[in-house]
């Protein structure tokens, strides 16, 4: 399953997001779509993307009561989207009911992935604000098992981590993961980062890449270029 790119598509609108993805006219990208651009747009910016030939990974990290959630991933389910998230820290009946909700008549449903711990969350804003005494990789350890044992597919990690996750919760429990800088560009506010070429070697599944393809002077030889070194 899975090694693909998956490109953060950050932009405010429909026609921006159009605009960069019109330029894509042989391989069809697998989208990110984020809270921004959904919550501007709205569900017809799905549909119109999956007319258009694309994967979606809806990253809407969803986090509320287990009956709340299992509806509105009834609704993504619905919209066709290939892949989407919730957080572990919504327990295991969370998780549960969020697949409940995702399962179609059929018996197919979209991925679905954890955030375990936001990577803006550190180890001291986790122990003061949340109660969390336990050392932060401990942490994200945890929740990652846990999402494996509520039958999720994966979790959404930082490269770094992927290797520790695939220890851990098997190899096919899918690691995706963020932090993707060429080794010639800027890292810009990414702490910990990583190549696509080095994301591949550790056993990532699938990379999400921004800026380093939506901001390049030419995106689809920066997607080629991802492609290349992560895939091929
Ligand atoms: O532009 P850049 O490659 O940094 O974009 C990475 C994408 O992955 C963004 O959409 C960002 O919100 C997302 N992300 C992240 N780190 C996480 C989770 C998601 O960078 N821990």
């Amino acid at each position: 399953m899975g090694k693909d790119v998956i490109v953060a598509c950050d932009f405010d609108s429909a026609e921006k997001t159009f605009e960069f993805l019109d330029r894509f006219t042989e391989k069809k990208p697998y989208v990110k779509i984020g809270m921004e651009l959904f919550y501007s747009e709205g569900p017809s910016i799905v549909r119109e993307i999956k007319k258009r030939g694309h994967k979606i990974f809806l990253d809407l990290k969803l986090h509320d009561i287990p009956n709340t959630v299992k509806k509105a991933m009834a609704v993504l389910s619905g919209l066709d989207v290939d892949m989407c998230n919730i957080h572990a820290a919504g327990t295991t009946a969370m998780m549960t009911a969020a697949l409940e909700g995702l399962t179609r008549e059929d018996g197919t449903r979209p991925l679905l992935i954890a955030v375990t711990q936001l990577t803006s969350t550190d180890q001291e804003s986790m122990e003061r604000d949340i109660l969390i005494k336990d050392d932060i990789k401990n942490v994200v350890m945890h929740y990652a098992m846990t999402s494996r044992n509520a039958g999720l597919d994966g979790v959404v990690c930082s490269p770094a981590e992927a290797e520790a996750v695939h220890a851990m919760c098997g190899k096919d429990f899918l690691t995706v993961t963020p932090g993707i800088r060429f080794a010639d560009s800027a890292q810009d506010d990414q702490k910990r980062i990583m190549t696509p070429e080095a994301a591949k070697e550790i056993g990532s599944d699938y990379i999400v890449v921004g800026r380093p393809i939506t901001k390049a002077e030419d995106p689809v030889a920066a997607y080629e270029r991802c492609l290349r070194e992560f895939v091929d």
